[in-house]
């Protein structure tokens, strides 16, 4: 199995990388080769809406996104670990999934179907609801786009890091790890 984890947190070493990092540690431990990317760390422009790439299949911008779009074409698993920044995703990953669109014209989506996803999510607040429109964001466009979300993680904690002391959410992420790359890979 092949992970790709695509982390959407400026902060490093926060919560979102912790978790994220757990989730590797539980598919490296099932023999899974993991990925772990900050698409913070890249030059990613927002999409321009232009639609060219309904008609090339490819998007107009030459930046990041392209080696990305061969990093997804290329792996069993997706990760994404987002914070919840104003009940959403943070703008980095927002950014990220919108330049997707490229990815799935002509044809691109049969190349997705089929892949695994986990989502994790750190936030502030102790409301449990506090993720539903991220996550539910993600479960639309995965289910769209025939991507199986296998888990989902969304974690109170907000101070720079704290999640690592959380014993059951640690383990929690590592699990979700080990089930992501459990079972058959994905043949599209
Ligand atoms: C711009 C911004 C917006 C945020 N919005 C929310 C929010 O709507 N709800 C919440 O519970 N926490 C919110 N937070 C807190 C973060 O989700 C929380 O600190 C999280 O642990 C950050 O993850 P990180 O350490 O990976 O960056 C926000 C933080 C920032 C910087």
């Amino acid at each position: 199995m092949k992970v790709l984890a695509v982390v959407g947190s400026p902060r490093k070493e926060g919560n979102t990388q912790v978790l994220i990092n757990e989730v590797v540690r539980g598919a490296g431990s099932v023999g899974a080769s993991c990925q772990v990317i900050n698409v913070c760390d890249l030059a990613i422009a927002p999409c321009r809406g232009c639609e060219s790439c309904r008609r090339t299949g490819t998007c107009v911008q030459k930046d990041d996104m392209l080696d990305m779009y061969l990093k997804i074409l290329d792996s069993d698993v997706l990760v994404i670990g987002s914070p919840v920044y104003w009940w959403g995703p943070s703008a980095q990953i927002k950014t990220f999934m919108d330049r997707m669109f490229a990815l799935v014209q002509q044809g691109g989506w049969k190349r997705l179907r089929g892949k695994k996803a986990g989502i994790v999510t750190p936030y502030g607040d102790t409301d449990p609801d506090t993720p539903e429109h991220l996550i539910g964001m993600f479960r639309q466009a995965f289910d769209h786009l025939g991507i199986d979300i296998v888990g989902t993680l969304g974690v109170t904690a907000g101070r720079k890091g704290e999640v690592a002391h959380n014993k059951e959410a640690m383990e929690e992420a590592f699990n979700l790890g080990v089930r992501l790359c459990k079972g058959p890979r994905c043949e599209a």
